[in-house]
């Protein structure tokens, strides 16, 4: 699949300000009706609900897409509006006021065999984090994640305990290299430390509300495993 690069962009803060107000907003809705009473989930969104959020807190945060629009823009079309409809019109409108970024390896080890197709196709925005974030914290991220579809999102483990929310479906995750299981739009997964997952992307690319909620400096580790190849070349003979 070949992803156009799309139009970097500076915005103006004072708006932007207000669009980020309501796209964490509604993530945080989302989040709160996902997680339920799981004590483990529900921790997350009640750390959230703790935090100093205001309008004005937001105005520094300068707004980028710096290349696949156009995966962005299907992502966002494929939420199902019966689950995410406030959040899916704020990020249609108001995506470009976020600052996406592309990871190069910046939460793996150095020389991490993360394959290309994470390289190639993936992007993300974040909520809540230390750098240039709508709302500050120090050992705490919230954001949206974006992968290309027939993406393997290899396997992997790290320290920070980890929730995401997918808002595209369906998608496979596979727990510490056991049997793939799939995962519909909305069904909320839980990623304990040290705990082995991989994500394997269909035809509808994968957008995702993710938090780590404490040891966010600790490098992700690739967990290598026999059948990459072959997961890989069966999602892109699909
Ligand atoms: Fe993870």
């Amino acid at each position: 699949m070949t992803i156009a690069p799309g139009p970097v962009g500076v915005l103006d803060r004072d708006m932007s300000a207000t669009s980020l107000l309501t796209i964490f907003s509604e993530a945080k809705t989302c989040l709160e009706q996902a997680c339920g009473d799981d004590p483990l989930l529900r921790d997350v969104s009640n750390r959230i609900y703790m935090m100093e959020i205001s309008e004005e807190g937001m105005k520094g945060v300068t707004g980028c897409i710096p290349t696949h629009s156009d995966l962005l823009n299907a992502a966002i079309a494929s939420m199902p509006d019966d689950k995410f409809s406030g959040l899916k019109s704020a990020l249609a409108t108001d995506k470009q006021h976020l600052h996406w970024r592309v990871d190069e390896g910046r939460y793996y080890a150095e020389g991490a065999d993360v394959g290309a197709g994470y390289k190639e196709g993936n992007m993300h925005a974040l909520l809540i984090g230390s750098e240039n974030c709508p709302i500050k914290a120090e050992d705490f991220l919230l954001g949206f994640f974006l992968l290309a579809p027939r993406t393997l999102y290899r396997d992997h483990s790290h320290l920070a305990p980890e929730l995401y929310l997918p808002l595209t479906g369906p998608h496979g995750w596979r727990f510490d290299q056991g049997d793939w299981e799939d995962f519909e739009a909305g069904q909320a997964i839980y990623n304990a430390p040290g705990v082995v997952h991989a994500t394997r992307v269909y035809d509808i690319p994968f957008l995702a509300l993710f938090a780590w909620t404490r040891d966010i400096g600790s490098a992700c580790r690739v967990v290598p495993t026999d059948d990459w190849p072959e997961v890989e070349a069966e999602l892109h003979r699909a």
